[in-house]
């Protein structure tokens, strides 16, 4: 019998019926949550979910006799007022063996052969799961429900978390999770797995942390610890912190016979913890079974190769795969050396990291006047690239880091976003390092810096400051602004230097003559750079607006400015509270738009453009804000099956961005079922309804076609267009 029922039956208020309710609802909660967060297929609404949980937390704030430790609002977190505990884990956290290239694989396979039985040898079945780069952590159940939870710390004792891993959505506080599993309760069970946080959730953290100066992280590893290493786990709560779950360290109880490791992935993805669906088996070599007829070796190495290559497209991060022997009599059999085991390798792909020597750190002046320091290292190749400067971020990121002039530095580079430096190695120093200061002035116009109270970020405050200007130059210009083709920093900093560039407007009076005479700059050439530059003038005021650089005013946020207003006139004149009362706007940024338009050369800028003939008005069609911007107002989706080209959340985004809601269920109430492979039972119900069905094609389509297909009176629910779909087009019914 459980706690709760227990405790229940000594009291008078909780009568029976009441503890029904809580159970229904605790069991109803948690398999929503695991259908939302784990699998990815929510059930029912948002709505419909969060009335489940209020009535949930209602009914254990009247009755707290019913309390539970397991019950799911108990995630929401509270506050933890001592520091970390110490947990001892049940065996050393053992760490891996790395390879870093196919010599090291084969190696590796060669040797487990050899330490092997023949017969043994015989049915070598390998397991390839990705090696997540997160944070350790490792779970305690008891008679079924998770006690405690700790970090990896030194492998022999761990800092106990266990209110801050209560906290991660994905965690199951019971195991099984569902009411009517067929596996019991395990009397024991201790996982290992790694928290992460996905590279979306992390930059999405980062931008808005930026947006209100407050802390950002550097990595989504980083972010992941310093979220679960807090001492409020109210803190945690609010993070998007995830978990995958790959190893059983102690299993008691089970009633499952578990010999192998893939059977004990398994076995934890049935007790609803996340496993990582990517993880692979194959087979040393064909032994006969029908399961492994094209599973062999040879597609192990090919499933690394495309896994390396694709691996940049997963919304987490990986440093490599795990390379594990299936079966766990053989994983005993071969053991252990020092540290890592005999039947595992971490397969790491080609580096990322490099350790180099830090020689100087110089200051970069940005756009926004923004200096930021950066390393100057001795060259060092990574993954095929020479790498000679990496980025400091900032004054506190080398203060807090410890970075020195002369010390080793780890250097990453991931993917193509700038190199930066990890670490010092502190333990290489010979005494000759030193410490760096953030300079008094500018390195390009001498005029003092200056730290704003409670900002990260040190700026030059000089407007005319010839650095910031190349800057703000080679913005405009740049894909994401006016796009002028064969315009860079290279054409910025001559212009700027030889004094033809003296604001942004300028770029449209070069002295053409002038740029024929300099030295590479034949007429073929200066022809190209004078059509880019005349082309520019037609771009969409909302990118002329976004090459502006005002602070918080990218690409989105130009985009929903210029749907309100008919020109960069009318937004000119516009009010701070008449810009903070645009939907996705508020005050903030209200306030810095107003801010910059407020300062006369802003202005003057403004009329140079108009003057140069740069597009300010708003082409009429886009203009039609309303029409434009929700398209989908009033209209209910159901999304189900995995679309190609979005994720389920991707999906969610671009409807309801567009005015329009996502429920869990289809019904009567449904405008559109947006189906994609796999799309279960939803499709036929809609089928059945008569809800029209739309491909992913068709849901990208749809704004257009519903702008199409009526007249700008109608409101948008009364069009049932749907173009792409497998119901007839209604563009009749508008005509
Ligand atoms: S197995 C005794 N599997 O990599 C073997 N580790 O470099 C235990 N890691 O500290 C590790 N993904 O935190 C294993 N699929 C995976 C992993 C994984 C990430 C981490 C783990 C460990 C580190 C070792």
């Amino acid at each position: 019998m459980d706690e709760t029922a227990k405790t229940a039956d000594t009291t008078t208020a909780a009568n029976t019926e009441v503890r029904q309710r809580v159970e229904e609802l605790r069991a109803a909660v948690r398999l929503h949550q695991h259908r939302y967060y784990v699998l990815d297929d929510p059930e029912i609404s948002d709505a419909e979910f969060d009335a489940l949980f209020l009535e949930l937390q209602q009914l254990e704030e009247a009755y707290p006799e019913l309390q539970s430790e397991d019950s799911p609002t108990v995630r929401v977190g509270g506050f933890v007022s001592e520091r970390f505990e110490r947990t001892r884990h049940p065996m050393p956290m053992l760490s891996l063996a790395n390879a870093f290239d196919l010599d090291g694989l084969l190696a590796w396979r060669e040797r487990v052969k050899r330490l092997l039985s023949e017969q043994e040898r015989d049915a070598l079945v390998y397991v390839v799961e990705p090696k997540f780069d997160g944070l350790t952590v490792v779970l305690h159940y008891e008679a079924g429900r998770f006690v405690l939870g700790a970090t990896r710390g030194d492998g022999e004792y761990g800092e106990t978390i266990t209110p801050n891993l209560r906290t991660v959505q994905e965690l199951p506080l019971r195991v099984p999770f569902a009411t009517d599993s067929e596996l019991p309760p395990p009397a024991r069970l201790v996982v290992r797995g790694e928290a992460y946080v996905e590279k979306a959730d992390f930059e999405a953290f980062n931008a808005a942390q930026l947006a209100n100066d407050a802390r950002t992280f550097a990595n989504p590893r980083n972010f992941a610890a310093g979220s679960l290493r807090q001492l409020d786990s109210g803190i945690t709560a609010r993070r998007p912190v995830k978990l995958w779950a790959y190893q059983i360290l102690l299993a008691q109880e089970t009633g499952v016979e578990l010999t192998t490791h893939s059977s004990a992935l398994d076995y934890l993805r049935r007790l609803g913890l996340p496993v990582c669906p990517l993880i692979e088996t194959f087979a040393d070599h064909d032994f006969g079974d029908r399961y492994f007829a094209d599973r062999n070796f040879g597609t192990l190495l090919a499933f690394v190769n495309a896994f390396r290559e694709n691996r940049h497209t997963l919304p987490y991060e990986v440093d490599g795969l795990v390379i594990k022997v299936d079966s766990l009599a053989q994983q005993a059999e071969l053991g252990y050396t020092g540290k890592d085991p005999r039947w595992a390798l971490a397969y790491k792909f080609a580096g990322q990291e490099a350790v180099t020597t830090l020689t100087d750190i110089v200051v970069n002046v940005g756009r926004t006047g923004a200096i930021t320091p950066n390393a100057v290292l001795e060259a060092v190749q990574i993954g095929g690239v020479v790498v000679r400067s990496a980025t400091l971020h900032n004054e506190d990121y080398v203060r807090d880091l410890d970075i020195r002039i002369g010390d080793q530095v780890v250097i990453k580079r991931a993917g193509d976003v700038i190199p930066k430096v990890l670490r010092p190695l502190a333990e290489a120093r010979t005494g000759d390092e030193t410490v760096w200061t953030m300079p008094a002035t500018c390195p390009v116009c001498g005029e003092p810096l200056v730290r704003p109270e409670g900002e990260a970020a040190t700026y030059c405050e000089n407007n005319a400051c010839p650095a910031q200007l190349v800057r703000k130059v080679e913005y405009f210009v740049g894909r994401g602004a006016m796009d002028v083709e064969s315009f860079g920093i290279k054409q910025a900093e001559l212009f700027v230097a030889r004094g033809y560039l003296h604001d942004l407007a300028d770029i449209y009076n070069l002295p053409w003559d002038e740029i024929l005479e300099l030295e590479g700059y034949g007429e073929r050439r200066v022809e190209n750079l004078r059509t880019a530059v005349e082309e520019s003038k037609t771009r969409s005021p909302a990118r002329l607006l976004t090459g502006l650089g005002i602070r918080f005013v990218g690409t989105v946020v130009a985009e929903l400015l210029m749907a309100h207003f008919p020109s960069v006139y009318a937004l000119m004149d516009a009010s701070v509270d008449e810009l903070a009362e645009i939907d996705g706007i508020g005050p903030k940024i209200g306030q810095s738009v107003a801010d910059y338009f407020s300062l006369a050369p802003n202005r003057k800028l403004i009329e140079e453009f108009a003057e140069a003939g740069v597009q300010l008005a708003v082409p009429q069609r886009a203009s039609r804000a309303e029409v434009g911007a929700q398209p989908f107002a009033g209209l209910v989706f159901v999304v189900t099956g995995t679309l190609a080209g979005l994720t389920r959340d991707e999906a969610k985004e671009f409807i309801e961005s567009r005015g329009g809601r996502v429920t869990g269920s289809v019904s009567g109430k449904t405008d559109y079922l947006v189906a994609g492979a796999s799309p279960g039972s939803k499709l036929d119900k809609a089928r059945s309804l008569d809800v029209p069905i739309l491909d992913e094609a068709g849901l990208r389509r749809l704004p257009e076609s519903l702008a199409e297909s009526q007249p700008e009176s109608l409101p948008a629910t009364e069009s049932r267009s749907a173009s792409g779909t497998e119901t007839e087009s209604a563009s009749d019914t508008s005509a």
